[in-house]
């Protein structure tokens, strides 16, 4: 059946200018980064979940156990590689095959961009770099002392935080605005590997959706988005995407 689906979303593909690729943790599975949501379980850590680490409230309430969370979560997706999904994305960017195509993820660990995808729209921000909690200013991990925690900003003095979004707070606006804009204008919007269950980044699709685009989902478990989705391939993005966005598209698949 996943057969005829693929098939059917090709042709979709096939004759669409306009693509916004929507993506979560779950592209980054095959990477070996955990998901946060998945099979009914809630990733924990050292018997906290984890909206309640990555919190607003965890940066004024314990910012060195948030530095530990964070240098934790770095030690894992620093040994991770870009899997064959992040590839095939980039291979598509740097193709030109569709006019314009729109990379948005909600990933904060940069394995997009290791891919060599250029042009993404990070929601979530960016692990890999800091924030002064007083001034702002933005510093890249690779420059900060390892062994100071919670750093200090070399400007004002104030502590670092990580340069994420955290429960409770606001997205990038500019980033926020640009994804809007793609998914109000783009001809089909496909979801990948996130349980559509954080907005805003949930509301990109409904928001393409409104405005006359196609949703395609890849995903191997029925998330939110699943009754809502014009084709949702059930299967692993590693494996799906690399045939969805093949340059060949208009091959069929056997
Ligand atoms: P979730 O962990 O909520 O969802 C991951 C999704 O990936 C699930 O629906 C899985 O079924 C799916 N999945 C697992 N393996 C997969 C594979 N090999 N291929 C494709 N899909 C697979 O992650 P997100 O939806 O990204 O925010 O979570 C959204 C936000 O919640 C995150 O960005 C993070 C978290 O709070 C912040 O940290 C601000």
């Amino acid at each position: 059946m996943i057969v005829g689906e693929l098939q059917q979303a090709r042709d979709i593909l096939r004759t669409t200018q306009r693509v916004l690729i929507l993506t979560g943790a779950g592209v980054s599975a095959e990477s070996n980064v955990p998901t946060f949501r998945g099979g009914g379980t809630s990733l924990v850590w050292r018997g906290m979940p984890f909206e309640q680490l990555s919190s607003a409230q965890m940066v004024e309430a314990n910012l060195p156990l948030v530095w530990e969370w964070f240098d934790y979560r770095r030690g894992v997706i620093a040994a991770c590689e870009p899997n064959a999904a992040h590839h095939a994305i980039a291979k598509c960017q740097q193709s030109g095959n569709f006019a314009d195509l729109t990379l948005v993820t909600q990933n904060i660990d940069g394995l997009h961009r290791r891919a060599g995808s250029t042009e993404v729209l990070e929601l979530h921000g960016d692990i890999w770099q800091a924030r002064c909690r007083g001034c702002e200013t933005v510093f890249e991990m690779r420059d900060l002392p390892a062994a100071q925690r919670p750093p200090v900003c070399a400007g004002c003095g104030d502590f670092l935080r990580p340069n994420v979004v955290l429960f409770g707070e606001m997205l990038p606006v500019r980033v926020l605005e640009k994804a809007f804009e793609r998914a109000e204008s783009c001809d089909v919007c496909l979801v990948v590997g996130t349980s559509s269950l954080v907005y805003p980044a949930a509301m990109l699709p409904e928001v393409a959706q409104a405005a006359g685009a196609k949703i395609v989902e890849i995903n191997p478990e029925p998330t939110a988005l699943t009754t809502r989705a014009d084709i949702s391939l059930r299967g692993k993005a590693g494996e799906l995407l690399p045939q969805l966005l093949a340059e060949d598209a208009r091959a069929e698949i056997s």
